[in-house]
């Protein structure tokens, strides 16, 4: 049998504006358009792993007034009997895309910040030795969920997007995977130059599949010692966002289907150019067989 996914991970509602450049202090700003997409990096994460084909079960919590939320989830392949319906505000997203196709994005955590232990120990304990959990840095108890994976054998995968400090003191020595940008790594490092970035995550946590990616530059894969570099699919970018999480999901989905890694990482490179060339982020997530048409 395979090994299941658990993803514990938020979900947003993001509002999206397209505008000519980032908005500067004191400025106002028209935009050119504005839409409301469903989003979140965990939720991202597990549309992500079932669009590439993968069995997922996602926790989460988000309103009872945004039912819309979780049928598209379980429209999308998304398994939802741990997202909770709760009387917050979900979590939301004001995200600017710039003429570049770059963004920024402004966070309000709301029901993402709410999990209580209780209802991760419940879930966790019905996940096995060699099943997977998947962690961002949108929700609480992150630690405590990372805990309670590894005393069980689960694998954990990190990716801890957005950083904070909270990522530093976490045991990362004990993931199975860590997939960061290059801003992540050298935060994580406390170096700049990817060589320095590479060595010292590598003597970290000489045990951990690691993955740097670097945008257009590609990505970079540490395991066992070995370093190897993989080059980025090239793209016309109308959006960036979501790409990442586009890479996080296929890159697990397709580990769990019996991909090596450098297949896997092929499959996620492509899978996140076809993502930046189309706009929003859940929605912009590919499936297989876009992939592969
Ligand atoms: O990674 C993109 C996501 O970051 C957006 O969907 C937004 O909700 C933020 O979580």
């Amino acid at each position: 049998m395979k090994p299941r996914i658990l993803n514990f991970g938020s979900i947003n509602i993001d509002h999206v504006y397209r505008v000519d450049h980032f908005v500067q202090a004191g400025e106002t700003l028209a935009s050119d358009s504005m839409s409301t997409v469903l989003g979140g990096k965990g939720a991202n994460q597990s549309v992500a792993i079932a669009r590439a084909g993968g069995d997922v079960r996602h926790i989460g919590r988000l309103s009872e007034a945004d039912q819309w939320v979780s049928t598209y989830l379980e429209a999308s392949g998304v398994d939802i009997s741990l997202l909770e319906s709760v009387a917050e505000p979900s979590g939301h997203a004001i995200i600017q895309v710039d003429r570049n196709g770059e963004n920024s994005i402004l966070l309000h955590g709301g029901a993402n910040q709410g999990f209580e232990n209780a209802s991760l120990e419940s879930a966790i304990s019905e996940y096995n030795s060699g099943d997977y959990l998947l962690l961002q840095n949108e929700t609480n108890a992150i630690a405590h969920a990372f805990d309670l994976a590894v005393s069980q054998g689960l694998k954990v995968v990190l990716n801890p997007a957005p950083m904070s400090n909270d990522i530093l003191s976490l045991p990362l020595e004990k993931l199975d995977t860590l997939i960061v940008n290059l801003g992540e790594a050298q935060a994580l490092a406390s170096q700049d130059a990817l060589d320095q970035v590479v060595d010292t995550l590598a003597a970290k946590m000489p045990e951990t599949r690691i993955i740097i990616t670097l945008g257009e530059r590609g990505v970079v894969l540490v395991n066992n010692g070995d370093v190897t570099k993989v080059d980025a699919t090239t793209a016309n970018v109308v959006d960036t966002t979501a790409a990442g999480d586009t890479f996080v999901g296929y890159f697990i989905a397709s580990i769990v289907d019996g991909l090596k890694d450098l297949e896997a990482l092929d499959r996620a490179c492509r899978a996140a150019a076809l993502a930046v060339e189309s706009f929003g982020a859940m929605p912009s997530i590919p499936t297989l067989d876009q992939l592969e048409s």
